[in-house]
């Protein structure tokens, strides 16, 4: 809202805008950490190591999984709760946040994401208020959560932008 204010009526939204959206992009993390779209990704065991007791042998195929680190309550505490403010801050230890993945193959497009999911967001609440049409709508997972009949949703256009 904040940013909508400081605009000349269409002036678009810009980088350092972009920016100053902490709030949301706390919020956009914490769906991100709960409802991860990418289920995990392969990697190539380079050494002999010890995992939880089981001995993975170098050269072995592995395949990480984001939702099980995001839902470690070691690193995550009440890990089902939605809680944005947990990106408050400096934010959770490295490795353990990892919906665009880590290292050097992490996601090269995780900035691209970032800017089209804070666009997104800020343009739908601030021209629209939305009504949820199937309220116990389920997530199919085919493997990427997904919205079982699409998320119809009704939009209502806000009579004025909000803020203005
Ligand atoms: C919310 C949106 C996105 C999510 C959650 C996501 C997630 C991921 C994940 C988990 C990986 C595997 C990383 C790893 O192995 O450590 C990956 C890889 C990759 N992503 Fe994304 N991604 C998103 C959007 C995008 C976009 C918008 C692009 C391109 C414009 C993109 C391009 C790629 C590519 C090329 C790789 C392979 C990188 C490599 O293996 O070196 N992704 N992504």
């Amino acid at each position: 809202m904040e940013i909508t204010n400081s605009k000349e009526n269409d002036e678009m939204l810009a980088w350092h805008d972009l920016r100053k959206m902490r709030y949301s992009w706390n919020v956009a993390q914490e769906v991100l950490r709960l409802m991860p779209p990418g289920l995990g990704a392969f990697r190539e065991a380079i050494t002999d190591f010890n995992y939880a007791g089981y001995i993975i042998p170098k050269g072995w195929k592995l395949h990480w999984i984001a939702n099980a680190t995001h839902k470690n309550p070691d690193y995550f505490s009440d890990p089902e709760k939605f809680d944005p403010s947990r990106f408050d801050g400096s934010g959770p230890t490295p490795y353990t946040f990892v919906p665009f993945g880590g290292g050097p193959r992490m996601c090269p497009g995780n900035e691209y994401a970032r800017l089209a999911i804070l666009v997104f967001m800020h343009n739908i609440v601030t021209n629209f208020r939305w009504e949820k049409l199937l309220p116990t709508e389920a997530v199919k997972s085919n493997p990427i959560p997904t919205p079982a009949k699409g998320f119809p949703v009704k939009l209502h256009p806000h009579k004025h932008k909000i803020g203005v």
